[in-house]
Parts: structure tokens; sequence; C-alpha cells
């Protein structure tokens, strides 16, 4: 596990905010991107306090936080909530919030509706959404034309994972790459500044990545995309078991808050919990007033 005690980010002062142009800047010169998800205040800040260039608040939430098996029943309400949380904490990421399952699919204006109310409501700077099929790629350009930049997703699309075949890599048969790269050729076209490769063999990353003009962020799709993106809760170990092939864990949250928490209780069931320096002191002849009150 690789130790972020010491690693240096750019000082605050001199870090400017994230904007498009600064992106494709950044690929144009072949720097590696950082996106991270976050869902509420803290990891927001953590996100913030390294540096990282994009921040989704995705729907990955559904699982990692709100304790779902997948990430279909998150909708729009409870994802705002996290959003505006996730807001407070940020000042330099680009912020990139999650259509969720449900609030972009039945019309353009569905799309635009929902788009326009993480913009509204919670300062998103553009949205995600998933697919490169036809219907996510109108409503893909449904949302640019109404002003708001979107970033697209292919490959393992988890909001539709049970019409692919399960939660497993994608475009593993030329059919399945080509599909790939059609999808997302075709989100590029549709006007996404960004667009996710999700869980797809590297060799078939790297041959798309030469006609992509939007930024691609990989998250397993090998090293040849423009960035990588982790879900936060994976790559600080705040679950149980290990995830995808793809995770790097960079911490074990999850044994800390355990320990933490299972400390406390021993502290309360032993009685060492609360101790003198956890108390509020009264004057002792105010103490004398309160009993003699009483007593009266
Ligand atoms: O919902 C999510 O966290 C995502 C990322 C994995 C890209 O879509």
């Amino acid at each position: 596990m690789s130790s972020a005690r010491h690693i240096q980010v750019p000082d605050d002062a001199s870090r400017l905010p994230m904007t498009l142009p600064r992106l494709f800047e950044k690929k144009r010169l072949g720097e590696p991107v950082v996106m991270v998800t976050a869902y509420d205040y803290p990891s927001a800040r953590a996100a913030e306090a390294a540096a990282v260039d994009l921040v989704l608040v995705g729907d990955s939430a559904a699982t990692t936080v709100l304790g779902h098996t997948s990430t279909t029943p998150v909708d729009l309400d409870e994802m705002l909530v996290l959003a505006k949380a996730a807001r407070r904490g940020l000042k330099t990421p680009l912020f990139i919030c999650d259509l969720p399952f449900g609030s972009y699919e039945v019309s353009d204006e569905q799309a635009i509706t929902s788009a326009m109310r993480y913009v509204k409501e919670a300062g998103a700077d553009a949205v995600k959404l998933e697919g490169g099929n036809p219907m996510s790629v109108a409503r893909a350009r449904a949302i640019v034309s109404a002003g708001i930049p979107v970033m697209g997703h292919v490959g393992l699309t988890p909001q539709t994972a049970t019409a692919l075949g399960g939660w497993r890599a994608q475009g593993r048969t030329g059919q399945g790459a080509a599909r790939i790269a059609r999808e997302a050729l075709a989100l590029q076209e549709a006007g996404c500044f960004a667009i996710v490769f999700e869980a797809m063999p590297s060799a078939v990353a790297a041959e798309i990545m030469p006609q992509m003009q939007a930024v691609v962020i990989g998250i397993g799709a090998g090293p040849s995309t423009d960035g990588q993106v982790l879900v936060f809760h994976d790559l600080l170990g705040i679950r149980e078991g290990l995830g995808a092939r793809f995770v790097k864990r960079y911490a074990n949250l999850q044994d800390e808050m355990d320990a933490g928490v299972a400390a406390f209780a021993a502290d309360v069931r032993q009685r060492r919990y609360p101790a003198p320096e956890h108390d509020y002191s009264i004057d002792q002849a105010e103490l004398e007033r309160f009993k003699t009150a009483r007593a009266g």
C-alpha cells in the first residue's frame, strides 16, 4: 500500500480552478488528469487537498454510501443532497454530477431538466451520463445544446450492467470492442467534452485513443487514457472486500473506523470515558446555589 503521508500537492494559493480550456490544455500537453468521486463535504475536502482536477459525484453513491447493491435505486433528489454537500468542500476541481438511472432516459426534456437541477441547485459545472447507444447520444446532444457540458461513459456502464451480462469487463471480443469505439465516437460527435472508459482491455482503449479529441478518463482501461478515476471508497478501503481488479487501495479506512468505534464502545463499557479532561466545570458557589434552590 502506498503512503499518502509525504506526497507534495500544488500550493493551494497558486491553484487555479479547473476549466474546460485548462483541461484540454492538459490533454494537449499529455499531463495525466486526476479524477476522484466524492459524495459529501469530507470526501470533497480530501479531493480538494489533493489538488485533483475533476471531482465526480458518482451514482456509485448508491452502493458506497447508501448501501444498495447496485446503482439503479438512487434518484436525483438523493443525489442532489450529496452533490450540494460535496460542492461546499470544493474550490478548484471541475465539479461533475452523475445523472442517475431514470433521470435522463425518458426524453431530451427530462435529461435537460435533470441536468439543470444539478447546475442550479448543486453548482455543477458538468453532468455525466452512461452509455453510447442512440438514446444516450441523443440525451448528451440535447444537454450540450442547452449549454451544459456533458461527460459520457462507455464500456462497463453499471446502470445497465444486467443488460451487459453482469458486472464484467466489456470489449473483450472484436465485436464488443468495435461497439465501444463506435459509442465513444458517437458521444464525442454529440459534443461530450470527456468520456469515461470503464473496465475494458487496455489494448482496446489504446487503439481508440488516437481518435479521441474528448478527454478520456479511464477506470480499468489501462494507461493510455488521458486520466484515471477511482471511486473514493475503493481507493481508501472504506468497503468490505477488495472490489474490482482495477482498484488500487491506498488506505484501509474501514479497518480504522471499525477499530475506532470499537475502542469508544469499550471505553464506555469499562467507564474509561468520559475522563475528567472531558468535563465542563461549574463554580462551587453556583453549584451550591443550584442545590439550595432545588432543596428549598
Ligand atoms: O458512479 C461512479 O462513481 C462512476 C465512476 C466510476 C466513473 O461512474
